[in-house]
Formats: structure tokens, C-alpha cells, sequence
């Protein structure tokens, strides 16, 4: 009992969580952020809200530093592009313990524009920069506009990501809110995602040696390379989409490289996919794409080689189309396609330049 008392004294004088001299810091405030990033490595955010139109910068983390959400993080309300969270650094750990949540309250911005008009809508969660980190655990909850943006990162692992958008389901309200966009990174995995949303539920414009796997995709337009072109990146070399489930979303497989651009994606690979009530195509891969409206024409400046597909199976709905191919003449080759087995729509009649072996 006397033991107990002297513990209890001990523990309350120690210094502030924030001190320099501690390695070990609690966030409860967003005032105490710069000064937990600037002097610990093991830092604790707990439930806070981040004023309108601040970011959650941890953008400064010393090298080797671990960052754990413990609790509900909120975010004032304010039209600006965000993002509202931005990491950076080397050998970062970001960690969402058990039960807690980012939470972007993205009703407050949607309007069914997306990011294509009406209201500016902070980007959720960048991640850039990264270098030999780990984002794991970490719950999204109603992103206004897009969630995750990995990009310029070498050697990352996501694991265990659930982004919740199914709110933005209600009058088709949530637009745009795709998943993870990863660009000009090289080594990326994203393992055991499971993403309720209304746009990609991954979307690669550009980067090397991207592997996603073990991910549930619900709501969305499906699992995407592209678009490509455009940007000032626009090489994608090593995509490998295992081992995924794809449901009640628009698409299934999806490569659009856009119209008129140059670029190259190839060395890509899905396998493992299962689709279960797609809404417009099964498989779609097409080199016309413009954001709103493909023009309906295939252009060759962006060609997409040495693509495998296996083990596809499921169904589509019945207005939807199972397989579409939009090539232009000589811009697709050396495909691979086996065991590939959608049913249940309907046969596009306006596939071109589909490669051997392959059939729409
Ligand atoms: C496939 O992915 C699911 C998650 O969607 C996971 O539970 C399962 O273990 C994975 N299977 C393999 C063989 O990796
Ligand atoms: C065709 O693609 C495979 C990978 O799918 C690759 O290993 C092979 O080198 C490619 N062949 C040519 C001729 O480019």
C-alpha cells in the first residue's frame, strides 16, 4: 500500500510528456506537435482536432521515429486542397492503434463534384517523400476528396488500411475519393486494405515495382493502373495486383491511359482477383481516356506491354460489359492472359487491336 503511494508520487513528478529530455511524447493538442516531432521518437497522437485548414504536419519526424494514433483525430472545416495529414521522413513508423480513427467528416464538403468542382476539397492523407517506412493499422473515415497519396516514396509497406467512405454512397454525394494514388514511387506494397469508396480503389499514374495484394475493394471504380500520361511522370514499370476481391464497384481491372499523351505501362500483373456485382465493365483497358469522357479513339503514345491476367473470375451485372479492349494498332503486346472467367454481362462489340491470345 505504502509502495503504491510512493509510485503514484514518482510517476507525477515526472516531466512533461513534451520535455526535451523525453523520447516518449503524448500529443493531445496540436500545439504540442511541433515540439513532440522536433524532440522524440516514439510519439503517441491521442484524440485532438486539427483547426480548419491546418495540416497534421509530421513532415519534420527524425529518422527512426514511430508515430501512433491512439485515438479520434477531427478536423476543423475550411474549402482549401489540404492535405489534411502529410508524413514524411526515413524509417518511419506510422501506426493506428485499435479502435482509432482519422476522421475527415467528409459530408461536410461533398457536393458529388469531387474534386472536379463546387466546393475545394482538402486531399486526406499524403505520404511523400518516405523513404524505407511502414504505414499499418490506420483507419480513414469519410475522406472529402481523395485519401491516400503515396508519391516520390522508396521502400513502403501499407498494411492493414481501412478507408470508410460508405457514408458518401448516400445521393451519390462522396466523388473521387480513390483509395490510394501512388506516383513516381519505386518498391510500394499495400497489403490487407479494405476500402469502401467511389473512385479507384488503387490508382498507379506512375512508379516501379508496386505490389498490392490481400485488399477487399467495395463501391468504387476498381483497381487501377492510370490514368497515365500527362503528368511529368508517366512511366509505370512493375504493377502486381494479387489475391483481391472487388465488389459493387463500377470496374473490376482497370488500365486508361490517356488519350493523345505519352508514357508506358508495363511489366503489370493481376492474379487472384475475384468480382462479384461490377456495374460497367469486368475488365476494362483503354488508350482513349480523358477525364468525364473517353474520346472513343485509341491512341498509340502510351503503350501497355507485357501484361498477365490469371485467375479472374466472378461475375458482372447484366447491363455491364465483361471484357472491353480499346487498343490502338501496335500499342498493346505481348499479353498473357489465362484462366479468365467473367460472366453474366454482355460482349463488347467495339473492342480494337485486342493482342493474341486474348479475347474480349
Ligand atoms: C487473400 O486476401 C484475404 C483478404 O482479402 C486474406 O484474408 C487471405 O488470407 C488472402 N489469401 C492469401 C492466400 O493470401
Ligand atoms: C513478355 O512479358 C513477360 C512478362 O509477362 C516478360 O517476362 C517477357 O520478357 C516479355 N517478352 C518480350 C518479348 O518482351
Amino acid at each position: 500500500m505504502l509502495g503504491l503511494v510512493f509510485l503514484t508520487i514518482f510517476v507525477s513528478l515526472n516531466p512533461s510528456p513534451t520535455s526535451p529530455s523525453s523520447s516518449s511524447c503524448t500529443v493531445t493538442s496540436i500545439e504540442d506537435l511541433a515540439e513532440a516531432t522536433k524532440n522524440c521518437k516514439d510519439i503517441s497522437i491521442g484524440s485532438l482536432t486539427v483547426p480548419a485548414g491546418k495540416t497534421l504536419d509530421l513532415t519534420s519526424l527524425q529518422a527512426g521515429t514511430t508515430v501512433t494514433f491512439t485515438g479520434v483525430v477531427s478536423f476543423g472545416y475550411k474549402e482549401w486542397t489540404g492535405p489534411l495529414v502529410d508524413v514524411g521522413g526515413t524509417n518511419i513508423k506510422i501506426v493506428g492503434a485499435s479502435g482509432s480513427v482519422l476522421d475527415g467528416d467528409g459530408a461536410r464538403w461533398w457536393d458529388t463534384k469531387g474534386g472536379n468542382g463546387g466546393k475545394k476539397k482538402p486531399k486526406f492523407f499524403a505520404a511523400h517523400g518516405l523513404k524505407s517506412s511502414t504505414i499499418t493499422g490506420i483507419t480513414l473515415k469519410n475522406t472529402p476528396v481523395q485519401a491516400f497519396s503515396i508519391s516520390g516514396v522508396s521502400d513502403l509497406t501499407v498494411s492493414g488500411i481501412t478507408v470508410d467512405n460508405k457514408d458518401g454512397d448516400v445521393d451519390e454525394l462522396g466523388h473521387n475519393t480513390d483509395a490510394f494514388d501512388v506516383g513516381s514511387s519505386d518498391n510500394v506494397v499495400i497489403t490487407g486494405a479494405t476500402v469502401y469508396n467511389q473512385d479507384d480503389c488503387l490508382a498507379v499514374n506512375s512508379g516501379r515495382n508496386i505490389r498490392f495484394a490481400d485488399c477487399f475493394c467495395s463501391g468504387g471504380h476498381g483497381v487501377s493502373i492510370g490514368s497515365v500520361g500527362g503528368r511529368s511522370d508517366n512511366e509505370v514499370n512493375g504493377v502486381t495486383v494479387e489475391n483481391t476481391s472487388i465488389v459493387d464497384s463500377d470496374n473490376g481491372i482497370r488500365i486508361k491511359t490517356i488519350s493523345g499523351a505519352t508514357g508506358s505501362v508495363k511489366n503489370v500483373k493481376y492474379s487472384g482477383i475475384t468480382l462479384k456485382n461490377i456495374k460497367k465493365n469486368g475488365i476494362i483497358i483503354q488508350q482513349d481516356y480523358q477525364n468525364g469522357k473517353p474520346t472513343g479513339t485509341p491512341t498509340d503514345g502510351v503503350p501497355i506491354t507485357d501484361l498477365t491476367i490469371s485467375d479472374v473470375k466472378g461475375t458482372v451485372d447484366s447491363s455491364a460489359t465483361e471484357i472491353y479492349i480499346l487498343c490502338a494498332k501496335g500499342a498493346c503486346s505481348n499479353w498473357s492472359w489465362s484462366r479468365v472467367d467473367i460472366s453474366g454481362g454482355e460482349s463488347s462489340l467495339k473492342c480494337q487491336n485486342v493482342p493474341d491470345g486474348v479475347a474480349c
